[in-house]
């Protein structure tokens, strides 16, 4: 089983369409999988479909049902949607660090809750982070053995993915000695005008091995299948959005060898 936190504290980068779209490629390598939404706007669990505001399994439940040491069963809150596992989310996540801020361990709360389940449930657990660096994204990093950065070139921001680092590296040292960044990729990429190339070199030497070879590009049909709550795969399975995420997807097994 390989836990994987797709991260960026910069919003809008295509962290969710990533996950989702990841999600139907392993699908169709017939690998298992669980997605855990851990974004209050929880965009993956309406990308399904889900209508979040009436959900009342969701993996904000399951923070506040591990903080209280009640009892549970994660299988009650695990959902198969379009032959997909999902922990869904709603809004009321967004009080994460107000209400779980001064629990014990409070940064290893994900963590015991992935205890309940076995090591043979999935080969891939898929985590949704939220566009910040806060207790949730801080439970996904302790929860995960490794982070894959989505970065849009347009808007990379050098001091954005330091601050990012700096979190990962700060998390490994003390409560996740095994994290290790599994891949940067870039999304949403345009044509090669010069800067892209400034930049593309720039990440490059920032992250030699990291890098990953797909750059999803820019590809109206992939916010098309968004509205229309299906994965592109589905919803276009010719288009670059389709072809892009089959080969980014690929690169992860190849990245994971599982
Ligand atoms: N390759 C692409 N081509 C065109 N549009 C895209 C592409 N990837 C993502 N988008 C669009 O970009 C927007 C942001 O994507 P997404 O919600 O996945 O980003 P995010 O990083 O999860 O955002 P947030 O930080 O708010 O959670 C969405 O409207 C999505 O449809
Ligand atoms: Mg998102």
């Amino acid at each position: 089983m390989r836990i994987l936190a797709f991260l960026n504290q910069k919003g809008g980068v295509a962290k969710t369409t990533s996950v989702r779209n990841i999600a139907e490629f392993l699908k169709s390598q017939h690998k298992k999988i669980l997605l855990i939404d851990l974004d209050p706007q929880s965009n993956l669990t309406a990308s399904f479909g889900e209508n979040k505001r009436t959900l009342q399994e969701t993996i904000y439940q399951l923070f506040k049902l591990q903080v209280e040491r009640v009892d549970y069963d994660i299988h009650k809150f695990i959902v198969n949607i379009q032959g997909i596992d999902i922990i869904r989310n709603n809004l009321k996540f967004s009080k994460a660090d107000l209400e779980f801020g001064n629990a014990m361990s409070r940064e290893v709360i994900l963590k015991k809750i992935l205890r309940n389940l076995l090591p043979s449930d999935y080969d891939y657990i898929l985590l949704d982070c939220p566009p910040a660096l806060n207790l949730i994204t801080y439970n996904a990093l302790v929860a995960c053995d490794k982070v894959y950065i989505p970065l849009e070139a347009e808007s990379f921001s050098l001091e954005g993915v330091a601050d990012m680092l700096d979190t990962v590296e700060e998390i490994r040292s003390d409560l996740n000695g095994s994290l290790s960044i599994g891949g940067v990729f870039i999304t949403r990429f345009k044509i090669q005008t010069n800067l892209h190339k400034t930049i593309i070199a720039s990440l490059k030497e920032y992250f030699p091995t990291e890098l990953m070879n797909t750059y999803v590009r820019e590809n109206i049909t992939v916010g098309e299948a968004n509205a229309m709550k299906k994965s592109i795969l589905e919803y276009s399975p010719n288009s670059n959005g389709a072809i892009d995420y089959r080969n980014l997807g690929r690169e992860i097994i190849q990245r994971e060898g599982i």
